[in-house]
């Protein structure tokens, strides 16, 4: 059993490594600030109610992971450190980039360098396919430059990257891994996100709103393949230092064939309507999943139609 802090563990992919951590008999404290961005606190309310009542060793604390004061006692005692918290969305981020670069970046400079001063040797945190941009070759690798952001949340978690693979170079026993994340769904995926909307959408009869001609694509990857691959890095007997893992599905695909399968998950046929495609948002993503496979002796394991089948379901219980 160890006793592990996971940050965000209130939002959609926290909730999930949160539960799994848990289940397998490790201590987890949540630390989430509840915020109202991008999604209502509600959800996030709802999953740590559903964390609480399932587990009775599991603890939520509500604080911001920029708030250094209330963050450190929080990290004492730690072996590790997950850190999920951080505000998601490319779109959002063009309204806020100020707030976007301080929980983003600050948040995760603050809280790898208490763990660093608390001789914390696991700190992993989540960094996004997004940083690839337009401008990385595809599949992509984790070793390729990524130094073309798209958008201000593209850029926050790139610089994140950067700050923690320089406060590693000051904790010679520290291993850290930012977790590049493809666009991961699943039940209680962020509402505002394309595969859940579209669920709803499809089987309220309503039509759906792709960007563009629908040839963008995306890496889609269940949320039970994140959660194996959070704790396949937590558990690896990876060597200190700073280390990038693409955690993605290395399937992409494109807009119209998401409707596709969203329809025939749903049992309907989908009606779209389109609008183009707004600032940010990148042409493609698709993960060159080599490393992750080699070294944390991970591979996704759920379908697109499994995956979307699981979706369905969360969205018909939860109207
Ligand atoms: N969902 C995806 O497809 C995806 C893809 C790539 C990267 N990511 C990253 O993975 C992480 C989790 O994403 P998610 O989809 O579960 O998003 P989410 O918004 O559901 O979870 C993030 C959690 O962090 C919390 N948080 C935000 N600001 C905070 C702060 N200042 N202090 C403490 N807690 C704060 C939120 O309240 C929320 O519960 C995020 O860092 C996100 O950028 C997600």
């Amino acid at each position: 059993m160890a006793r592990i802090v996971v940050t965000g563990g209130a939002g959609f992919i926290g909730y999930h490594v949160t539960r799994a951590l848990l289940a397998r008999g490790d201590e987890a404290t949540v630390i989430d600030d509840f915020s109202d961005g991008p999604y209502p606190r509600a959800e996030k309310v709802r999953n740590e109610g559903d964390l609480l009542s399932a587990f009775s060793g599991a603890r939520v604390v509500r604080a911001c992971v920029t708030d250094r004061a209330a963050m450190a006692p929080l990290i004492d005692g730690a072996e590790a450190v997950v850190h999920l918290a951080g505000l998601a969305g490319v779109r959002p981020s063009f309204g806020d980039p100020v707030r976007y670069a301080r929980v983003n970046v600050e948040g995760t400079a603050v809280v790898q360098e208490l763990a660093r001063q608390r001789g914390v040797e696991r700190f992993l945190f989540a960094s996004s396919s997004s940083i690839y941009g337009n401008a990385t070759p595809l599949p992509a690798r984790e070793d390729a430059p990524a130094v073309v952001p798209e958008s201000p949340y593209a850029a926050s978690k790139r610089s994140a990257e950067l700050v923690a693979s320089a406060i590693c170079r000051n904790a010679p026993e520290m291993r850290c891994a930012a977790l590049r994340f493809f666009t991961v769904y699943g039940a209680r995926q962020r509402p505002e996100m394309a595969i859940t909307r579209f669920m709803r959408a499809a089987l309220a009869g309503r039509p759906v709103t792709i960007f563009g001609d629908g040839s963008m694509r995306r890496d889609f990857t269940y949320v039970d393949d994140i959660v194996r691959g959070v704790l396949a890095a937590l558990d690896a007997s990876a060597p200190p230092g700073f280390r990038a893992y693409n955690l993605g599905s290395g399937a992409p695909i494109d807009l119209r064939g998401l409707v596709e399968a969203i329809g025939a998950a749903a049992g309907v046929a989908l009606q779209v309507e389109r609008a183009p495609v707004p600032l940010g948002d990148v042409d493609a993503t698709f993960a060159d999943i080599t490393r992750a496979r080699t070294e944390l002796a991970w591979t996704p394991r759920v379908s697109l139609h499994e995956g979307l089948l699981a979706v369905r379901e969360w969205v018909t219980d939860h109207p």
